[in-house]
């Protein structure tokens, strides 16, 4: 028996790469991230680690094209991610530190409307989102409004609508900031799932167990990279 094709699969590509090249990023005089190369390979789950501040989220924004280095490039299979204006390449997707959900809309909605602006049909994206919230252990909140749930509700409602488009590059800002030990856990291994599936995982977090159940781990410190593992060389990745 053969697998189902999913109905979004933005070629993911297990050879390609997220590069970042002499990246750096200044703003207001603020040296937020000194010059620094980096690169992730698809079937791996990447910890980006480092204490509050140490640029983290603007390292996984310039990653993920929504905001551009101020020198240096951030290319993923050879292309820029940066595209002229902040949006993301149809390959990526992201889990926000701030979620970036639609409040007055419910949990499947948000989920869906993902699917949806990829060209999936209204019904299968509601069916999909379904069972994307029932992969966060949230199934049963489908049709809560989103601003009613709590913080850790809604950052499995963006785990799902990240999940859901079974992206390329999987781009995760703190996901499991507001989530007791079993969810992180479990959240970590729908990561490690993605990362099988052949999407380029990179996950930024301050917290130890996250970085220790990561194939990999970068740590910044005051915007420089001080200590990564070089991902071409060690990894768990086989080739298929
Ligand atoms: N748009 C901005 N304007 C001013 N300072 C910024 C901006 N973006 C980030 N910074 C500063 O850059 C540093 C790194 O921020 P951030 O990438 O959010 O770190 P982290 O995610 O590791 O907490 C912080 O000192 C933050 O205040
Ligand atoms: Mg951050």
């Amino acid at each position: 028996m053969t697998a189902p094709e999913p109905a979004v699969d933005v070629g993911s590509r297990r050879s390609a790469l997220l590069e970042l090249t002499d990246v750096e990023y200044v703003i207001g005089g603020l040296q937020v991230l000194h010059p620094m190369t980096l690169r992730f390979r698809a079937g791996e789950v990447t910890a980006l680690s480092g204490p509050s501040g140490s640029g983290k989220t603007t390292l996984l924004s310039i990653a993920g094209g929504l905001l551009r280095a101020t020198s240096g490039s951030a290319t993923y299979d050879g292309t820029l991610t940066w595209q002229g204006d902040g949006d993301p390449r149809p390959e990526f997707a992201f889990v926000l530190q701030v979620y970036g959900l639609v409040p007055i809309l419910s949990a499947r909605e948000n989920v869906s409307i993902a699917l949806r602006a990829r060209g999936v049909s209204p019904s299968e994206a509601d069916e999909r989102a379904d069972a994307e919230l029932d992969r966060f252990h949230i199934g049963d909140l489908g049709d809560r409004q989103v601003e009613e749930l709590s913080g850790g509700q809604m950052q499995r409602v963006a785990c799902a609508r990240a999940f859901a488009v079974r992206a390329a590059v999987l781009l995760a800002d703190e996901p499991t900031s507001e989530l007791d030990e079993g969810n992180r856990e479990h959240v970590m291994a729908q990561l490690h799932a993605e990362a099988a599936r052949g999407a380029v995982v990179v996950v930024a977090t301050h917290d130890p167990a996250v970085v220790d159940a990561a194939d990999r781990h970068c740590l910044l410190d005051e915007g420089r990279l001080v200590d990564h593992v070089e991902p071409v060389v060690v990894g768990r990745h086989r080739p298929v």
